[in-house]
């Protein structure tokens, strides 16, 4: 698989080292110079998850890596459920939160531990992220224990919830983390700068986890067709998916699971008031706002990093940007669509709750639709509780952690102070 720099098209990597690099020049993203288009979409959406996942990544991978090092990637981190819940009459929730840490990154981290574990060949790597909430889980559970691996997770202080902070701040061993005294914009800003720094990028190996990890895209891709697979057995026809939208990853890897051939109707990308995306596919004008905090947290972002890839894929898809639905809703919305799924029988969280009802807002007639569930609602137990007046229990994997000390350090938004912190603890 041969991808591009999106900021300077000369730079060309593989897979591997695109894994490995995380960003190319001038934090440029990495594009594949070729969407590859599947012939059999029917017979693969007549396949069972992993199996059908084999192919689809095999499609990207199997001529750099062959196929069968792709089966035994895809047989390591896709070990879980994503079942297809009917929410109400024509919407319809994909739970990608049966992982180990209870959201969607898991299929993305874990596909991306496996891929280093298995292309990486340093001595020593230095995974380094920053966080809205679930990606530090994610990756520190993903990581954890690979003692050649150390992962530090940058993460804004207060500005996510407390059982989210416990799932990757109470493990220690090789993954640290720091609590940032800022938002996630600036969280994202230090990692890039980090990046950009020869002492840090080359002496500690250093690599990215977040959502600009092209094996992480690559991995979401898989579950749009099984959102697809399960909505066709009781459907006829395409569904138009709403995807709650901080980053801009999920959706980027909604699109190429389109360009794909993947039988998607549109797509609707939604945002909380952090709602750049929106604007700008109303009025044309990039204009990030400062960020505020909401109670979807981990959709707190005024500039979503993967939003040039989106660009790209409709561009080389000769799509256009109007196809996309943009739609950034508050946090009444939220707590409407939270109690409006509650009583239709369906327990969602601020996140999810969003993007159900940014679909109800767009769907027509005669359309179905899905929404992405990408967190547990538990992990937003105080908002859940709060919002419906319920109790919601805790499932076994944050009873495990609740009462566990935090083992953060705490630091302002700097990087001279961040760059003496690594090289004090790595
Ligand atoms: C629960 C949850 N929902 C939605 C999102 C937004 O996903 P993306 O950043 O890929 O747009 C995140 C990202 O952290 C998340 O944790």
């Amino acid at each position: 698989m041969e991808l591009y720099n999106l900021k300077h098209p000369s730079q060309k990597v593989s897979f591997t080292e695109a894994v490995k690099l995380g960003l190319g020049r001038d934090r440029g993203l990495f594009f594949p110079t070729l969407i590859p288009v599947l012939d059999n979409v029917d017979e693969l959406l007549a396949m069972p998850f992993v199996e059908r996942s084999k192919h689809i990544m095999g499609a990207w991978l199997a001529q750099e890596l062959g196929q069968e090092r792709v089966d035994e990637l895809v047989e390591n981190a896709f070990n879980f459920e994503l079942p297809l819940v009917k929410a109400d009459d024509n919407r319809y929730c994909l739970e990608l939160f049966h992982g180990p840490t209870l959201a969607f990154k898991d299929f993305g981290a874990r596909f991306m531990a496996q891929c280093l574990n298995a292309l990486a060949s340093e001595d020593k790597i230095t995974i380094l992220t920053a966080t809205s909430g679930d990606t530090g889980a994610a990756v520190a559970d993903a990581f954890y224990g690979l003692d050649k691996i150390q992962v530090v997770v940058l993460y804004p202080k207060g500005k996510i919830s407390l059982l989210q902070e416990k799932m990757f701040t109470t493990l220690g061993r090789n993954i640290h983390t720091v609590s940032v005294e800022s938002d996630f914009d600036a969280c994202q800003d230090l990692v890039k700068a980090a990046f950009e720094d020869r002492d840090v990028r080359e002496d500690l190996h250093l690599n990215s986890a977040n959502s600009i990890n092209i094996s992480r895209l690559l991995a979401q891709i898989c579950y749009y067709f099984e959102a697809v697979a399960q909505f066709k057995l009781t459907n006829d026809c395409d569904p138009v998916i709403a995807v709650p939208s901080g980053n801009f990853g999920n959706l980027t890897a909604g699109l190429f699971a389109r360009a794909m051939g993947l039988p998607i109707k549109r797509f609707v990308a939604a945002t909380n008031s952090n709602d750049t995306v929106p604007r700008y596919l109303a009025l044309g004008d990039w204009l990030p706002h400062q960020t505020v905090a909401t109670m979807s947290n981990a959709m707190d972002v005024s500039e979503p990093s993967n939003w040039p890839r989106v660009e790209a894929i409709v561009e080389a898809m000769g799509w256009s940007l109007a196809d996309i639905t943009g739609i950034g809703l508050s946090e009444s919305d939220t707590q409407d669509s939270l109690a409006q799924l509650y009583h239709a029988g369906y327990l969602s969280e601020p996140h999810a709750a969003i993007a159900a009802k940014a679909l109800s807002l767009t769907m027509e007639d005669k359309e179905a639709g899905i929404f992405l569930g990408t967190a547990h609602p538990a992990k937003f137990k105080d908002v859940v509780e709060q919002a419906l007046d319920i109790k919601v229990a805790l499932p076994p994997e944050l009873e495990a952690v609740k009462d566990k000390p935090i083992l953060s350090a705490s630091m302002d938004a700097n990087f001279a102070d961040l760059k003496a912190h690594l090289f004090a603890i790595l």
